[in-house]
């Protein structure tokens, strides 16, 4: 890797040091693990001086010089024998002590990483409750979820593994170059000239196989999504006798995989050869010169010995080190995008006045809104009605008109770009949204269940529910009798989504929770869409009695709903263009008129071919 690209910029280690405040609880576990690890790196380095002091002053008999006089009391220099036993005796020590701090430095780090990223991934997720629906609809889910793991996950990388042995290599390979340079300027010179060959080798292999691998994950992605979409359509593949192409394609796409693979496979196996190769020239090189040296007196044998004995083991640290900056480029990547996620900030807060809003009456007054998701595309032009306490609403329309809209902005999902939204006669921005949200109950069409037991299903709608709370609003919402027959009734752990139940159940549970919010203002959207004559029968009766004593908004295309309307509001293209009970409108002879007459009469043909 050129170190043009690798450098840390300061941008990036400003994105790097946003992160600091998810450490600052561990700054002293941090601290330990480094001075753990010092005790390490100064165990390492001073595991080949026993050797040379057994080579100079035991086998060659040399005397000993100080620093090591210092070490070593004269009475047991003096005898070879027991310095022989002292030495072995050091380097037992020394090899127990690099093996046992090595392990609590790295694995002090490792958990403390760990940790740290256990608080951004919490703090990321909370985060991401926060965010306006405005954000999301602006977002792949796809990515966001990348964020969250696979983003985290370089991070924790760096935090994990990269940062500390970057550390304990660094601190070796500058300790071994000092060393060696107080032994003899030459030596050093030597060191830091195979330390930079072993560097620039190391890390142009590690960017082309990270290269490789790079293509390699995206080549897979794709033969995966290849498999996915022919598993998938399995039916149609067969039916249309396409499985042989289906074959092709997925040859195909593996082929690019296994050409990568073997790009890879090569690179990865040439590595170790080229390097060893390497450090074994150097070594001729430092024995030839090193030879010399020892012949002309000016170092020792043991000297000598050291000297090797670093090179030797001076690959570990570099291979650490080279890989480390491509490490470091995807964390600050990786950290980048997650500030990113971090520093949006919610759009639908709090106004700085807002007042918790006291239990409503139920008022609801839309006053010339006019609203688009996005300002460029308005969506609802002027759009005003009332609506007064205990009333039920049927917002009527094409698909696309606007119903969907009008609820999403009674609760603040959205602001409008002009007009005001009341409740009880205040703007609802001037009610906190969680006490504005509190007293709504939503009954949407796509009923949201969790992965959880149906009794965690339906207190969603309120935590605090008493079992005896939520059975009772399964009762009412026509759930009971068919939650009872399942195996274990209301203790049965729903799938995903609530995969497993019929559309109309699901519809049932959704109705449920909203029954235990208690909440005086009830916004249905579509709520018996999609469901036959009977489940839809038992819904609207159990729709029925959730309203009764509630201010309901309805968004709805079907008859049974839309009849017993206290008031209807028929919506084309974000206007209201008719609005009365069903008896005027009916009179009226408009929009609703005809969709009323199509309706009766698509279900009289119904009828006609039932009884026929
Ligand atoms: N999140 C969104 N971002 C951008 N545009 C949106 C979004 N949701 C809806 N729209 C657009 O706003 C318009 C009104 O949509 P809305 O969902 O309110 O219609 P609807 O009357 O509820 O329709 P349906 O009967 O199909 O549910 C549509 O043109 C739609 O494309
Ligand atoms: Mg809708």
């Amino acid at each position: 890797m050129n170190a043009k690209t690798s450098k840390p910029s300061p941008r990036r280690i400003g994105t790097l040091r946003a992160f600091l405040p998810y450490a600052k609880p561990y700054r002293w576990t941090i601290t330990l693990a480094l001075l753990i690890l010092f005790l390490d790196t100064l165990a390492s380095l001073a595991a080949p001086w026993p050797v040379k002091l057994i080579f100079d002053n035991v086998l060659l008999g040399k005397h000993l010089h100080s620093p090591w006089t210092l070490l070593i009391p004269a009475s047991v220099a003096q005898n070879h024998f027991l310095l022989l036993d002292v030495l072995c005796l050091a380097l037992l020590w020394l090899a127990l002590v690099s093996a046992g701090a090595t392990y609590a430095g790295t694995r002090l780090l490792a958990v403390t990483g760990q940790r740290v990223v256990f608080r951004i991934r919490c703090a990321l997720f909370a985060h991401l409750q926060e965010l306006s629906p405005s954000f999301y609809d602006r977002q792949r889910l796809g990515d966001l979820l990348t964020r969250l793991t696979s983003d985290v996950q370089a991070i924790q990388d760096m935090l994990v593994i990269a940062l500390p042995s970057l550390l304990l290599s660094g601190m070796i390979i500058v300790g071994m170059i000092s060393i060696l340079v107080l032994i003899n300027p030459i030596f050093g010179g030597l060191g830091i000239l195979i330390a930079l060959a072993l560097y620039f080798i190391l890390s142009k292999y590690l960017v082309r196989i990270k290269q490789v691998a790079r293509q390699a994950r995206r080549q897979e992605g794709n033969a995966n999504a290849v498999a996915q979409e022919n598993l998938l359509g399995i039916r149609v593949v067969q039916a249309f006798g396409m499985e042989a192409h289906a074959k092709q394609v997925y040859q195909e796409s593996i082929g690019e995989s296994l050409r990568l693979g073997e790009i890879a496979a090569d690179l990865e196996s040439s590595m170790p050869s080229v390097v060893s190769l390497m450090t074994d020239v150097g070594m001729m090189l430092v024995l030839a010169i090193g030879a010399l040296l020892v012949m002309q007196a000016w170092i020792t044998v043991g000297d000598l010995l050291v000297l090797t004995s670093y090179l030797r083991t001076m690959y570990k640290p570099m291979r650490q080190i080279s890989k480390l900056s491509n490490t470091f480029t995807r964390a600050t990547a990786s950290a980048e995008r997650i500030l990113d996620l971090l520093q949006t900030v919610p759009t639908i807060i709090d106004r700085p006045d807002a007042q918790p809003a006291g239990p409503f009456n139920g008022f609801i007054a839309f006053d010339h809104v006019h609203f688009g998701y996005d300002a460029q595309h308005p969506v609802l032009h002027d759009v005003s009605f009332k609506v007064q306490p205990g009333m039920m609403v049927a917002l009527v329309g094409h698909t696309g008109a606007g119903k969907s809209s009008i609820l999403h902005l009674l609760q603040r999902f959205y602001d409008p770009q002009r007009g005001q939204i009341r409740v009880d006669g205040q703007d609802i921005r001037g009610y906190t949204l969680a006490s504005l949200r509190q007293q709504i109950a939503l009954v949407p069409q796509d009923p949201m269940l969790f992965r959880a037991s149906i009794r965690e299903n339906i207190a969603y709608g309120r935590p605090t529910a008493t079992d005896a709370e939520i059975i009772a609003a399964a009762r009412e919402a026509n759930a009971d009798e068919f939650i009872v027959r399942l195996p274990k009734g209301y203790d049965t752990i729903l799938e995903e989504r609530g995969v497993g139940l019929s559309g109309g159940q699901r519809q049932r549970l959704a109705i449920a929770r909203a029954m235990v919010r208690q909440a005086p203002l009830l916004l249905l959207d579509e709520p018996t869409v999609g469901l036959d004559a009977q489940s839809e029968q038992s819904v609207v009766e159990a729709l029925e009695r959730l309203m009764v004593g509630r201010t309901t908004l309805v968004s709805a295309h079907r008859l049974s709903t839309i009849q017993r309307a206290d008031l209807i509001l028929v919506i084309d293209d974000g206007r209201i263009v008719e609005s009365g009970t069903p008896a005027q409108l009916l009179a009226a002879r408009g929009y609703y008129y005809r969709l009323y007459s199509l309706q009766s009469r698509s279900l009289e043909s119904n009828l006609a071919l039932a009884f026929n």
